[in-house]
């Protein structure tokens, strides 16, 4: 195995100004998005949704990588050319998802155990013909209204398939994100969400050092530290820079080469906004932070789009717009001149 290779692939994912678009949606997820807008969850309008977003014009100074679903990696644009190629043209690394989904632990109730380790092996040499050059696991993790969960039995079995997700990865010569992603639902406090990522992030890195997970060669992709979106008390932006960097000090190894963040619902502005005031805070940080957005980068051209053809070009401004914004996050340059220059 290459460690250099790694390395360089995921400090490209994270270079300055850029970050990681998540276009990974499983069928089902997308049909949800879909559906609220009345679009039909065909091959072919997931086809040309992605290819809206892939082929949008300069998208490449802002996104350094987009994370695929196994259908989207075997797609090609409009005149046959593959999408990898469409990306990689672009100055764009493709990545790929290769969990299976979260599914209910078997046990205490209330828990989930992501899927799909069997077979990784293979699936990951065909994505690396495919093109992929990183992979995505997502592990889910909800802070129960009880107190109880999640338990260490559930954090454990999370942490020990991400462990093996991302062994298997670099053995492949894929650089792994690693993510455990700490839901938003429910009514608990910041502080609460703090603990329980604090305690998610501490088992996982110590399974990836069990399973001799080289951190120079992976990503960790983390939720920020938030009240739950039923809890009566928000927190201000800059509580929830302040609460989420000092939790990632306490947990994530200097030797991480980059941190990118997952949106989880958050509106998109406000992710932009969190991750902004996060580069805003005094330093030093080991690591760079950068986004890894589904939602908050995708909500704006999704609605936009609607499955006319006719407004692809302006759901492509809205998705530059977005990746722009985010881009300026990066360094703690976001304003609200920046943001409202779309109009
Ligand atoms: P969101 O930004 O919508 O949370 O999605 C990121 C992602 O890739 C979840 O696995």
């Amino acid at each position: 195995m290459s460690a250099t290779t790694l390395k360089e692939t995921a400090l490209a994912l994270v270079a300055p100004g850029k970050g990681i678009l998540a276009a990974d949606e499983s069928h089902a997820t997308i049909g949800r998005r879909f559906e609220a807008l009345g679009i039909p969850n065909s091959e072919e309008q997931r086809r040309r949704y992605r290819q809206m977003l892939f082929t949008t014009k300069g998208i490449g100074e802002f996104i350094s990588g987009v994370i695929l679903f196994d259908e989207t990696i075997r797609q090609a644009a409009d005149g046959g050319r593959p999408f990898g190629d469409v990306l990689a043209g672009e100055g764009i690394i493709p990545g790929i998802k290769v969990d299976r989904g979260a599914k209910p632990l078997a046990g205490p109730p209330g828990e989930q155990v992501t899927e799909g380790l069997d077979g990784l092996r293979e699936r990951l040499a065909e994505y690396k013909t495919l093109g992929a050059r990183f992979a995505k696991w997502r592990a889910v993790i909800a802070i129960g209204e009880d107190g109880r969960t999640p338990t260490r039995l559930g954090l454990e079995a999370n942490a020990h398939a991400l462990a093996r997700y991302a062994a298997l990865c670099q053995e492949a010569e894929i650089v792994p994100i690693v993510e455990p992603e700490i839901l938003m639902d429910g009514g608990h406090s910041i502080e609460r969400c703090f603990e329980v990522t604090e305690a998610t992030l501490h088992t996982v890195f110590h399974a990836l050092w069990e399973h001799k997970v080289a951190l120079e060669g992976l990503l960790l992709k983390p939720n920020m530290v938030l009240p739950g979106t039923a809890s009566a008390r928000q927190a201000p932006v800059e509580a929830v820079a302040e609460a989420t960097v000092r939790c990632l000090l306490r947990t994530v190894p200097a030797a991480v080469p980059g941190v990118v963040f997952l949106s989880g619902g958050q509106a998109d502005e406000l992710a932009t906004a969190h991750l902004n005031a996060m580069n805003r805070l005094p330093g030093p940080r080991p690591w760079p932070l950068s986004f890894s957005y589904a939602r908050a980068l995708q909500a704006a051209p999704l609605r936009t789009w609607g499955g006319d053809p006719a407004r692809v070009g302006d759901a492509q401004r809205a998705f530059r717009h977005r990746a722009r914004c985010n881009s300026a996050a990066r360094s703690g340059a976001y304003t609200a001149e920046l943001e409202r220059s779309a109009a």
